[in-house]
């Protein structure tokens, strides 16, 4: 693997996510092979689950990690190309990636969408910028417009739970990927990735549902069914993942905030049991209600705790090919 950006730097998912999962059984399988390898974490906007777990995973493969929180801490990144700089920002991206480059052997990037500019956020320039100018590999930590460790473990954690299931086993497992109300514009990026990962994956029946405003970029979602129908979205289904997303087609806005899409115990008895999914960080009882978060059939800690091994594989492979 050279980067990883989206699951089309992925050969097979299920060799990926089987090693992630040989990984959970034995952090420390192969200690040494970033030994000497140095990883640098920068972050333009703020992480709690991603930064933690992604360091724990180069160290688990003998790596240095160096953190540098951007947003806080770094000069301002200009991206524009030819910009004259005479804003806000105080160094390019053409001058500072080269050096990162020097100083690592890896670099991760996460950069938020602005939501402002919808043509600008899906061309991906920044981490794209990254990738032309550093000369070492890139991996995402959350991009404009995807996702991908978080989708990586999303696959994960649905195919230990079938593992883990007589009942899962012997069906095709129903995925439903619900919109929830939140109080604020956020981005696409989990949703989109989320429904790029399932579908390239293929081994479950998946179905989106949304209200009528919150259409995702087809790109992503071709090959899924799409409903405006949460309650026969969620029949007979076997995992929920809940996640909230401003518009994609007028772009980055709040149209339709109806608390009746706030999944509860009642709306959820017409599926079979399901194990519920977020990514986190969730608002209680605006995206989620207490008593589904609490509920036992909840697998966000185990989710969470999942993002580590699924770092940990990307970064072996990533490892395996610069040695
Ligand atoms: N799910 C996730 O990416 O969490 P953080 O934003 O805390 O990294």
């Amino acid at each position: 693997m050279q980067n990883f950006i989206s699951v089309k730097d992925v050969d097979d998912i299920n060799i990926l996510a089987d090693k992630a999962l040989a990984y959970k059984q034995n952090p420390l399988l192969h200690k040494s092979l970033g030994a000497n390898k140095r990883i640098g974490l920068l972050f333009l906007n703020p992480s709690l689950r991603t930064r933690i777990s992604t360091q724990i995973a180069a160290e688990n493969l003998g790596m240095q990690v160096v953190t540098l929180n951007v947003d806080r801490d770094g000069w301002k990144l200009e991206f524009e190309e030819e910009a004259i700089m005479s804003g806000t920002s105080v160094e390019h991206v053409k001058d500072a990636a080269p050096i990162l480059g020097n100083y690592f052997d890896i670099l991760a990037v996460r950069s938020f969408p602005g939501l402002v500019n919808k043509a600008e956020d899906y061309s991906e320039h920044i981490i794209k910028q990254f990738m032309k100018y550093a000369g070492i590999p890139i991996v995402s930590l959350e991009t404009s417009t995807l996702h991908p460790l978080q989708s990586l473990t999303d696959v994960i954690t649905i195919k230990e739970s079938i593992a883990n299931s007589n009942y899962l086993n012997l069906k095709k497992p129903k995925v439903v990927l619900t919109w929830a109300p939140h109080i604020k514009p956020l981005p696409q990026c989990v949703a989109n990735s989320f429904a790029q990962w399932i579908n390239a994956w293929d081994e479950v029946e998946f179905v989106i549902a949304h209200p009528e405003e919150y259409e995702l970029n087809e790109e992503f979602t071709n090959g899924a069914t799409i409903t405006h129908n949460q309650q026969e979205a969620l029949k007979d289904a076997d995992f929920v993942y809940v996640k909230n997303w401003s518009t994609y087609i007028d772009y980055g806005k709040i149209y339709n905030n109806d608390p009746s899409w706030m999944l509860t115990p009642k709306s959820l008895e017409i599926t079979n049991n399901a194990k519920l999914m977020h990514c986190l960080p969730v608002r209680r009882n605006v995206e989620l209600s207490d008593e589904v978060l609490d509920s036992g059939n909840s697998l966000v800690t185990v989710q969470a705790g999942n993002r580590i091994w699924a770092a940990q594989a990307v970064l072996a492979e990533i490892l395996a090919e610069i040695k």
